[in-house]
């Protein structure tokens, strides 16, 4: 039987486990979950307790594609999102990490756009929540903005990369997610 769950000190732990060995990877989890933690605080009853563990447990889980355990086509959202499915974790955990960050974008470049659509994409709060949390952190786990986050990526993967023949399509939509993001934290506080 497949357990449905969605327990925030079992994804950590799975998270550690597997990010030991990629310290940079798991520094930037780390912060990712920390910032996910004060993000969900921040939005107030806009998300519900149960949200926000799913918030924060995708954001520990949402990396562990790039470990060498997890690997398998090389495209860390949907290797992540599959050992997940594979491990029984709740569909929507899956599917959060499967897409995460603009997942969709870059798996169409790589061919692999069939492939991600096992897992639905969620529209939701919890979702830009978790693409917010994992763009204002840095690789190293400090916060960075939005933008310096997007820059700084582009630089390291390379003007060829995939990620860099998608960035006119991934960039709007996750400076949308932002700017929502940002409007229910101005609404949560006013
Ligand atoms: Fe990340």
């Amino acid at each position: 039987m497949v357990r449905q769950r969605v327990d925030v000190a079992a994804a950590r732990d799975l998270a550690e486990a597997l990010l030991t060995d990629l310290p940079q990877r798991w520094a930037h989890t780390a912060g990712v979950a920390a910032r996910a933690v004060e993000l969900c605080a921040a939005l107030g009853p806009a998300m519900s307790p149960a949200d926000r563990d799913r918030v924060v447990a995708a954001a520990w889980l949402h990396d562990i594609g790039y470990a060498d355990p997890v690997r398998d086509t090389g495209f860390h959202p949907l290797d992540g999102a599959r050992f997940l499915r594979g491990a029984g974790w709740a569909a929507r955990i899956n599917a959060l990490v499967a897409h995460h960050s603009g997942a969709c974008y870059v798996a169409e470049v790589r061919g692999l756009h069939h492939e991600l659509a096992e897992f639905p994409r969620e529209l939701s709060l919890v979702a830009d929540a978790l693409t917010y949390a994992d763009q204002t952190v840095g690789p190293d786990g400090t916060r960075v903005d939005v933008r310096t986050r997007m820059t700084e990526m582009l630089s390291r993967h390379g003007a060829t990369s995939d990620n860099a023949r998608v960035h006119h399509l991934r960039a709007p939509d996750i400076l949308a997610t932002a700017a929502r993001v940002e409007h229910h934290l101005h609404l949560a506080t006013a």
